[in-house]
């Protein structure tokens, strides 16, 4: 080869390189720097490259774009029940992340009984996770399955159709003031305080009225709840009467402090959604409309992917048993005390694991019917899946133990969902789409393993069990049919008390 032409060769070769370096240098920094600046403000998602994972152990795909906030417009979306376009309900929800669903619920039925746009609001996390933080609402709910059922706008949209201030308050329950400034933080808009009613953590009456020493505005309106100590359930479910309760014009309500102010309830009902054929829904009963609402409050499409493949993955049949033990010391029993029920409190603190175990074995009807046995195959094993708050972690082992011990046809599910979550395939998805908490992730994903269970010990007293519930259900042949469910506490409490009994019994012999 000519030397001439080699030496040709190479320099236009190393200039290519070159070139190739410094854009690729260039495309690197860019990333770099869009990752910086989207520290707090989460903007960049990762390449649509890896959008797609396989768990090696599942033929269930986990798609990671699901993970992600839905980019499009939900007040453009087209809902069951259209409300006004021009007036909004934003709801303030309060306590643990249970009761912020319950107040969820209860701010739907409101905002259409009013006749205003649902605000998709931030949830916040449990208390026993530390700090709160605010939780955006693709987090907990599959906001597309809420707003094809109900006219919603997104907070974005709400800030800007109200100039960034809320012009009304209707107080749903008596109100903390750190409440209401979650609220305000969270929505980014503004109500006027008066400064006296800073000082104190609680107000009540007239205290969110603005002071117009301090500011031009006019009062705000303010519709108080009640005057009572105890403000749960004092709002009847009456549409004319929450017409009148709150009766104003005024177009950008904040529904503050929204846990349990209406009558309804959901519990030992069945959430079904609404006819496609429905007329007015003036005219849908009350509980009718409770219960179509309940039904469009799910957890969000990631969550119910992935609890399919953990159950696919370890379990590898719907035909298993779900139990869900609420009582834990630091937080159940502390609030149970608080409200003084006592007797409740000490039968819970009675029950050891092995009268749980018990109550399970004794109640559980694939063992002890015979046909349901043989057509299943007798000798295969039957799996237990049991939740429980992370501190009663130990108890929850103890009842295992006893299961397997007292039955031999009895078997844990191998793998625990927190190991099976710290797989990196997995990991990524949340890491890169800016979840706000892990124990949210493995709550939300234990629920609806509970919801596909066949057999499912709940806990009485708990929300997160009232949650479960009304959801659990199928439709054979036409017809709507619940599937199994059992107090655990009641059962196990019936197994305690036997024991009891049966040891005063032995002592008195003795
Ligand atoms: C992942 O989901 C998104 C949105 O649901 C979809 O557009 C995309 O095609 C999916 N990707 C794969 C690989 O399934
Ligand atoms: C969202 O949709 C609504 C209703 O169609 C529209 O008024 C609004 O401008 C849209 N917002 C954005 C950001 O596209
Ligand atoms: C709400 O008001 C609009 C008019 O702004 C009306 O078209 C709609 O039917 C009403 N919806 C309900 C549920 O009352
Ligand atoms: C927001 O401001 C615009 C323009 O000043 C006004 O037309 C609109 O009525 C205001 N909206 C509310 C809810 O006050
Ligand atoms: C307070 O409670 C009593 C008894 O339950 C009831 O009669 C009264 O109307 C309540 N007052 C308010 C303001 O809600
Ligand atoms: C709301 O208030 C207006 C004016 O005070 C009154 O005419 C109307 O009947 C009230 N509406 C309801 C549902 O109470
Ligand atoms: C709506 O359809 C259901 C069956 O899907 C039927 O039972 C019901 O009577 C219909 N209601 C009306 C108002 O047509
Ligand atoms: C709890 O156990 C103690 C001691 O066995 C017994 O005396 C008491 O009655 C039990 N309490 C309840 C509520 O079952
Ligand atoms: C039941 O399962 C056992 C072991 O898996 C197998 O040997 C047996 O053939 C099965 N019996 C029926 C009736 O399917
Ligand atoms: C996800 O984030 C957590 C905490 O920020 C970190 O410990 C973990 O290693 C991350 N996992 C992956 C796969 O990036």
């Amino acid at each position: 080869m000519d030397k001439n032409y080699s030496l040709y060769y190479i320099k236009r070769n190393v200039i290519r390189i070159t070139l190739l370096i410094v854009i690729l240098c260039l495309v690197l920094g860019y990333f770099s720097i869009m990752e910086r600046t989207s520290g707090t403000i989460r903007v960049v998602f990762p390449p649509a490259a890896t959008s797609s994972n396989m768990y090696p152990s599942s033929k269930i795909k986990i798609n990671c774009s699901t993970w992600r906030k839905p980019l499009h417009n939900v007040s453009a979306l087209s809902s069951q029940i259209t409300l006004a376009p021009d007036r909004f309900l934003y709801p303030g929800l309060i306590f643990g992340p249970n009761n912020q669903i319950i107040g969820l619920f209860q701010s739907i039925y409101v905002a259409i009984r009013l006749n205003r746009t649902l605000v998709v609001p931030r949830f916040g996390t449990h208390y026993t996770e530390g700090e709160i933080q605010s939780v955006p609402d693709y987090q907990r709910i599959d906001v597309d399955h809420l707003c094809s059922f109900v006219s919603c706008i997104s907070i974005e949209g709400f800030h800007k159709k109200c100039n960034g201030s809320m012009d009304v308050v209707f107080q749903a329950m008596l109100s903390k003031m750190r409440d209401v400034k979650k609220f305000q933080r969270d929505t980014k808009m503004h109500i006027i305080m008066n400064e006296e009613y800073k000082l104190s953590d609680y107000f009540v009456g007239n205290s969110l009225q603005s002071s117009e020493k301090r500011t031009n505005k006019a009062n705000i309106p303010f519709y108080p709840c009640c005057n009572n100590k105890t403000s749960f359930n004092w709002l009847s479910s009456n549409q004319q009467v929450i017409r009148r309760t709150f009766n104003t014009t005024a177009s950008c309500a904040l529904f503050a402090s929204a846990y349990q102010p209406l009558t309804l309830m959901s519990k030992g009902q069945i959430a079904i959604p609404l006819d496609k054929n429905y007329t007015k829904v003036r005219q849908i009963k009350d509980d009718r409309l409770y219960m179509a609402i309940i039904n469009s409050v799910r957890r969000p499409k990631c969550i119910t992917q992935l609890a399919d493949a953990y159950i696919d993955a370890n379990i590898g049949t719907d035909e298993f048993v779900a139990v869900h033990w609420r009582y834990d010391t630091d937080d159940w029993l502390r609030v149970f005390r608080n409200q003084k029920k006592y007797e409740l409190c000490e039968v819970i603190t009675n029950i050891t694991s092995e009268d749980v175990a018990r109550a399970i074995i004794n109640n559980l009807p694939l063992l002890h019917d015979k046909n349901a046995m043989h057509s299943r195959n007798i000798s295969a094993a039957v799996s237990v899946y049991i939740a429980t708050p992370p501190s009663l972690k130990e108890f929850k082992l103890e009842i295992f133990d006893h299961l397997e011990n007292l039955d031999s046809r009895i078997k844990k599910v191998p793998l625990d969902l927190d190991v099976y979550l710290s797989k990196s395939v997995f990991n990524k998805c949340w890491n890169s789409t800016g979840w706000v908490s892990l124990p949210d992730i493995l709550s939300l994903i234990e629920m609806e393993i509970m919801r596909k269970s066949k057999y499912f010990f709940y806990s009485y007293e708990s929300t997160w069990s009232d949650n479960i519930r009304p959801l659990r259900w199928t439709r054979s042949e036409g017809k709507i049919q619940r599937l199994f469910e059992a107090s655990i506490l009641d059962l196990s409490k019936t197994v305690m008390k036997k024991r009891i009994k049966r040891n005063r019994l032995l002592h008195l012999k003795k």
